[in-house]
């Protein structure tokens, strides 16, 4: 007999079935012993009755989370029994074999609960354990289908999903780079990509037009509740679009996605609303604000856009001018004479979206003519030599025949936890660091064989053990 999902068992009242999962929850009656059976697709009651020595005696054995498999006749549960939360509520399987495909220690914590109440740090380190609860479940299965939507709906739409690499040159968003030594090449090092930006550019001065990628971009920066040291982005970029016309995707994916995944959500206004950056500061102090009506209502979707950022920002720590978005967004037209008399006064053709007082997107129209980009260049402090040395390839690239284009980014595991109304972003990724970057799962970031170091022509200062300044 073929193995089906618990799920599929609902309409199979009266017939024989073969189920494997874990033990959820055991209850012994002395002569009944009731198992609730978890599979990835449902959970099910089922009953060993004494009269069925062998599984019997198997069933007073069993605890929670050993793995099982079972055959079973489907029945009907009495009108009294029927518990009306669970969809497989008005049925329960009688046992009629029963196999230990594995035994299990007991868990470190309980997962038949939502687990806020469990020390994170201890969730983590059992990650695959915490990872059975129904609620991460649901959280992954959620982020998939959010995937989907996106991937189906932007391939219809012409889009094209290309992979670029992870072992690249620094692509500076404003982080630091995490850093991969070379040992091909001894004394060279690779950064991993802080996001998709310079190649998503270069795909389009490839002809591709219209690029996506669900991408990690990954960053060296302070982690809090709402960042991590790789997070996911949907990366996407148009060839000969302008700003209106991202914006208008932009919107229009993310409505249809809310109203057809979340129905229960109300975005607060459509058409989204937009005001300028000097709008925003000025009225609520802030590029991303609260737009909620009631904010205890975890239910409404307050996005918007802020548009017309300054291209440049005073950077007070460094004491120089650095881009407000990254180096590659273009100025407005009207305001290219500023660049040289008053660079802080231009503003970029770049634009934010806001949800609920978080960032949740970040794009801009890019600069595709070489003697502009060495401009800006050079506003930020960055001279020919180092631009040749840095960015050579862009302003290359762009003398081939760079069209106008631009794109936007969305942090994806923000966008899901405020839609699976989690507290964090760590809630809605499978596998997450914790707030001072460690895996406690692997143990990650960990000491590297002295060997792989001698090969990779590395010494560690041990200093630098105790004191990383
Ligand atoms: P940006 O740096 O604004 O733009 O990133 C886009 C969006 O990604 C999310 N985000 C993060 N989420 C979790 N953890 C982090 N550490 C983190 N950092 C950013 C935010 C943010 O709005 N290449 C440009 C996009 C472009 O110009 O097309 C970029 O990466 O929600």
């Amino acid at each position: 007999m073929e193995r089906i999902n618990i799920k599929t068992i609902k309409n199979k009242v009266g017939e024989t079935v073969k189920l494997a999962g874990w033990v959820d929850v055991r209850r012994d009656h002395g002569k009944l012993i009731f198992i609730d059976l978890r599979d990835a697709s449902e959970k099910v009651q089922m009953v060993f009755l004494p009269q069925n020595k062998e599984s019997h005696a198997l069933g007073e054995k069993i605890r929670p989370e050993w793995v099982i498999e079972i055959e079973g006749e489907v029945k009907k549960r009495p009108e009294n029994m029927v518990n009306k939360e669970q969809y497989l509520g008005d049925v329960e399987v009688e046992v009629k074999n029963a196999k230990v495909l594995s035994e299990a220690k007991t868990p470190p914590f309980d997962i038949g609960t939502d687990g806020y109440e469990v020390d994170e740090e201890i969730r983590l380190k059992y990650r695959y354990l915490d990872l059975r609860r129904e609620r991460l479940q649901k959280n992954l299965k959620v982020r998939h289908q959010v995937i989907k939507f996106i991937r189906d709906y932007l391939s219809e739409k012409g889009f094209i999903e290309v992979e670029t690499p992870l072992l690249t040159k620094s692509t500076p968003e404003g982080a630091r780079d995490f850093i991969v030594p070379s040992r091909l090449q001894p004394g060279k090092f690779y950064a991993l990509p802080q996001s998709p930006q310079q190649y998503k550019q270069l795909l389009m001065v490839a002809g591709l037009e219209k690029y996506f990628q669900i991408a990690k971009a990954i960053r060296d920066e302070d982690t809090r509740g709402d960042r991590q040291p790789e997070h996911t982005q949907l990366d996407l970029e148009m060839s000969f679009a302008d700003q209106e016309d991202i914006l208008k995707l932009a919107e229009d994916l993310f409505t249809k996605l809310v109203k057809e995944l979340f129905p229960e959500k109300k975005i607060s206004q459509i058409p989204w609303p937009r005001m300028t950056f000097k709008e925003a500061m000025e009225k609520y102090g802030t590029d991303k604000p609260d737009l909620r009506k009631d904010k205890n209502d975890k239910n409404e979707l307050a996005l918007g856009w802020v548009v017309d950022f300054p291209l440049f920002q005073y950077d007070e720590k460094e004491k120089r001018i650095a881009p407000m978005h990254h180096m590659f967004t273009s100025p407005r037209k009207e305001d290219l004479e500023l660049l040289d008399k008053d660079p802080l006064k231009v503003t970029g053709r770049l634009y934010d979206i806001f949800c609920n007082g978080e960032e949740l997107a970040s794009g801009s129209i890019r600069i595709n003519k070489p003697k502009l980009q060495e401009k800006v260049f050079e506003i930020i402090g960055i001279g020919k030599k180092e631009a040749q040395e840095k960015f050579g390839h862009m302003l290359e690239a762009y003398e081939y025949g760079g069209p106008p284009h631009g794109g936007i980014a969305f942090g994806l595991d923000r966008f899901l936890a405020i839609l699976q109304n989690e507290p964090n972003i760590r809630e809605v990724i499978a596998f997450p660091k914790t707030g001072d970057g460690r895996d406690l799962m692997m143990n990650a970031p960990s000491e590297i064989d002295k060997n792989q170091l001698k090969e990779l022509g590395i010494e560690i200062k041990k200093k630098m053990l105790y004191n990383i300044d």
